[in-house]
């Protein structure tokens, strides 16, 4: 007989960042759902790997100064050792760039070309004429249409889930230099849905699959509305070339490659990846966030329908939804909330944070991440609980009879219980199945205080603890595999399988170890200190204002108002006008040639009808403006708090003043830290606790 295999894929996380908790919440799940199949003697291909193409890559890798490739390694790299960290065994954990993912995006491209679902279409796309440039995605920033959020992307809003088309993002920026693209065309390649969709419709309809409920629902909407034809090339540099002529200088969209991807990381590292995912007998299992529904339930199944190529579809489908931080929420691109980085740091095992996120895993609705509850969860849970029973249970037998399991017969026989987690995890309910092994081990401890073997040694119980505490070792593998080694080896076995369950494996007379503890309790102090390193950070990471130093080139009265001037400046890179009020303070010849500092991510406003793209920084007195001067500091140069990244985004005034900048001891200060560029620390000749605005 042949047996199934199982392929398990978790999506692959962008390579842009450090990951956040929230980021792994998803790897994490595929990976508990991997190690059960494993522990049940299953075959099992769990694939995982880095979404490294698209814009986000590319729009960071501007930001840090780097290439593209040179961004997409240093960050492989971190991903790849944190997810070890958390205790992530992959077989397959790849890369969307790999030469394997190259090929195989080009030859499913060719099919689906060859076989008449490529469309070829003029479109209009956004470009911004400063930077010279078609602005794909992540390049343009703007208002979702649909739901009003402020911060979506140029193809999807991060808030409603949303995918925009160009006429769908109000007041968009492009998000190199903030100014407002223009709207442009060029040809683009489609993916033609109208055409797959009958067949599509009919997988979805005719399969047995085993799909969350977001999932359905998600779907269902998108064949509601009636599916579009959907473009898959964009503008970019950096990516997978389209093989085509005409469009030798675009590449595929990055989500055209990723989800490929699985295939390409599998072909990465196992020589028969083609009759992996080409077998009736394979399973395919996916996990993803909730944010990545249609692109597994509709684009992919069509990339490899209309592919003809026989390849399997989704079986099982596993959507979570968000992890946030605390109150606020943490985003992925933006960077905000606990990253895993931070985690390590902690000193806390890995082990905790895969017992917090699983038994808070956000499968019906969003949650949080909050140190309280985390807290709370490791004391009440881990440490009075589970560590509880193993411990005591180690410390009695090697206490009362010298390590050796005294004889006994079964009492507790948990059969149900066991049948039921069994239940819940094949339906890939991991929390409900995480709170019955929980359970569990709380009937053992209820068992423990009945027989009380501290007082009465009685044997028989410490004989079914310790099997007992043997089951709840190979029960909590998937959720927590180093727990799990750790109690075996206070048992003295191999580790066992799940089969194991319920047999009496450990006998009478079987040496165990010493006791080793489980768990460590978390304090208020510890608490309190994440709470505030954790929190500051965040904060702090960005500072809103991009503040440069400037000279004055021009000076001249504003025509219809005689407090303000109209100044020239120039910023190294560019030259600007703003206006200002410093009339009654400066003379005209004073200002010519001076260095200032001037917040230049301001939105630019008229102001008595003259255009004011920036804005000067001046102490104030009670009667008189003094500016802020960097006499040795070149124009353009960036002035900076501290080393801290700067916002280039555009902001608007009330943003503006949300910064506080005061002066101490002649000196601009904002957060506590002086302004400086790389030549001098930035003055401004007022009293002490002036404001600068
Ligand atoms: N990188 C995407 C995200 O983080 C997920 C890609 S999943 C894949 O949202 F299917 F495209 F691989
Ligand atoms: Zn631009």
């Amino acid at each position: 007989m042949i047996k199934l295999k199982t392929i398990v894929t978790s999506a692959l996380p962008y390579v842009n960042n450090v990951p956040h908790l929230g980021t792994v919440v998803c790897i994490i799940s595929a990976d508990v759902y991997a190690r059960y199949l494993r522990l049940k003697n299953e075959n099992v291909v769990f694939v995982c790997g880095t979404d490294e193409h698209g814009t986000t890559a590319e729009v960071k890798a501007i930001e840090e100064g780097l290439t593209p490739k040179q961004l997409v390694d240093k960050y492989f790299k971190i991903h790849k050792e944190l997810y070890r960290w958390f205790n992530c065994e992959f077989d397959c954990f790849g890369r969307t760039s790999s030469k394997d993912n190259h090929e195989i995006t080009i030859d499913i491209f060719e099919k689906l070309d060859k076989n008449g679902f490529i469309a070829e279409n003029v479109v209009e796309q956004f470009y911004c004429e400063k930077c010279k440039k078609f602005l794909a995605d992540r390049f343009v920033e703007g208002t979702c249409q649909k739901c009003g959020y402020e911060d979506a992307r140029g193809d999807q809003c991060e808030k409603c889930g949303a995918l925009l088309n160009l006429n769908e993002l109000k007041n968009p920026k492009c998000r190199i230099c903030g100014s407002k693209p223009v709207i442009k065309e060029t040809n683009h390649l489609f993916i033609d849905l109208p055409k797959i969709e009958p067949e599509l419709k009919k997988w979805v309809k005719n399969s047995n699959k085993n799909w969350s409920d977001n999932a359905v629902q998600l779907t269902d909407a998108w064949f509601k509305e009636g599916l579009k034809q959907r473009c898959i090339t964009r503008d970019l540099e950096w990516g997978i070339k389209v093989p085509k002529k005409g469009f030798e200088k675009k590449v595929f969209y990055s989500w055209f490659d990723a989800p490929i991807g699985y295939i390409g990381i599998t072909k990465e590292c196992k020589k028969d990846w083609h009759k992996l995912w080409h077998s009736k007998d394979t399973r395919l299992v996916q996990f993803m966030g909730k944010d990545n529904i249609p692109f597994h339930t509709i684009l992919f199944p069509s990339f490899l329908i209309g592919a003809r190529d026989d390849y399997i579809l989704v079986n099982d489908l596993s959507v979570n939804e968000y992890l946030n931080y605390e109150t606020g929420k943490f985003s992925k691109s933006r960077g905000e909330g606990i990253f895993c980085d931070d985690a390590v740091e902690t000193g806390i095992k890995a082990d905790v944070y895969r017992y917090y996120i699983l038994i808070n895993r956000p499968e019906k609705a969003d949650s949080a991440f909050t140190w309280e509850d985390f807290q709370q969860k490791i004391n009440n849970e881990l440490v009075a609980n589970l560590g509880n029973l193993v411990n005591r249970t180690i410390v009695f037998i090697n206490r009362f009879y010298d390590r050796k399991v005294p004889k006994g017969k079964p009492e507790l026989n948990p059969e149900k219980e066991y049948a039921d987690i069994e239940k819940l995890l094949d339906k890939i309910q991991l929390k409900d199945a995480l709170k019955s092994i929980m359970a569990v081990s709380k009937l053992g401890n209820q068992y423990f205080q009945e027989k009380e073997p501290w007082k009465t040694k009685d044997g028989n119980a410490l004989f079914v603890l310790a099997n007992l505490v043997k089951d709840l070792a190979i029960l909590i593998e998937p959720f927590l595999p180093d727990t799990s080694r750790l109690i075996f080896r206070q048992l003295n076995i191999k580790p066992l399988k799940w089969d194991d369950l319920g047999k009496s494996s450990i006998k009478a007379g079987h040496k165990i170890n010493k006791p080793e503890l489980l768990f460590n309790k978390l304090e208020d102090k510890q608490v309190k200190e994440f709470k505030e390193r954790f929190k500051g950070k965040q904060e702090s990471k960005e500072f809103l204002l991009d503040l440069k130093a400037a000279k004055i080139l021009e000076v001249k009265d504003h025509p219809d108002a005689d407090k303000l001037y109209v100044l020239q400046i120039d910023l190294g890179r560019e030259k600007r006008q703003i206006v200002a009020g410093i009339r009654k303070d400066y003379k005209k010849e004073e200002l010519i040639g001076k260095n200032i500092v001037v917040v230049t991510n301001l939105e630019p406003a008229k102001l008595r009808g003259e255009l004011s793209d920036g804005m000067l920084l001046a102490g104030g007195d009670k009667d008189r403006n003094v500016l802020v001067e960097a006499p040795k500091s070149n124009p353009g140069e960036q002035v900076i708090p501290g080393k801290i990244k700067i916002n280039s985004k555009k902001i608007s005034f009330d943003d503006f003043l949300k910064v506080k900048l005061v002066v101490k001891n002649k000196k601009v200060l904002a957060d506590n830290s002086v302004l400086k560029t790389d030549e001098e620390e930035i003055s401004c000749d007022v009293k002490d606790g002036s404001r600068v605005g």
